[in-house]
């Protein structure tokens, strides 16, 4: 028997105006994504801003529906158009940002597990680590790979 620990590095502003020019602007597109959000039932409006490796942005926003579990978050909308409009250029940096009822959270949203899989789908895909921004009005949090917001990874049938 070993005792053993699991390290997460990862960087926490109080605002944006702390993260770099490129950062923060991905930071006022995932706000500005929240925008797209259909949010009748939870009320929880989320946006994503996924910025490729070629520059492009794309926007994502949480999709409710009557069935909820018909619904979709932000973070895969946004994932899957990309999967599917370019599938060849890997992912730079994904950002979340969560309201409630028109408010931005204190704490930032963080991913559900189902969208953290799907981050470390296309990291395996691309083969390259992308970064994560969670953005809350008081804290805000980057993270540098997927494994750092989804420890012990399950992405192949083949376990060793
Ligand atoms: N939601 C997201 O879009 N992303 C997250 O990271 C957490 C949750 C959505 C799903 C649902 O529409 C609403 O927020 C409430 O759970």
């Amino acid at each position: 028997m070993a005792d053993k620990k699991y390290i997460i590095n990862y960087q926490e502003f109080s605002s944006p105006e702390e993260m770099s020019p490129q950062d923060q602007e991905l930071v006022a597109a995932a706000l500005d994504a929240q925008k797209g959000s259909y949010s009748p039932y939870s009320h929880f409006q989320v946006g994503a801003a996924l910025k490729l490796e070629n520059g492009l942005v794309v926007k994502g926003a949480n999709q409710e529906n009557a069935a909820y579990p018909s619904g979709l978050c932000a973070e895969r909308t946004a994932m899957f158009h990309a999967g599917a409009a370019y599938p060849d250029v890997p992912f730079d940096t994904l950002a979340i940002a969560g309201s409630d009822h028109g408010v931005l959270c204190e704490s930032p949203a963080s991913p559900c597990g189902a969208c953290r899989q799907v981050m470390a789908e296309y990291q395996k895909k691309h083969g390259k680590p992308f970064n994560i921004i969670l953005v809350g009005s008081k804290r805000i949090r980057k993270f540098f790979k997927v494994d750092d917001v989804l420890p012990f990874i399950f992405d192949s049938l083949k376990m060793e």
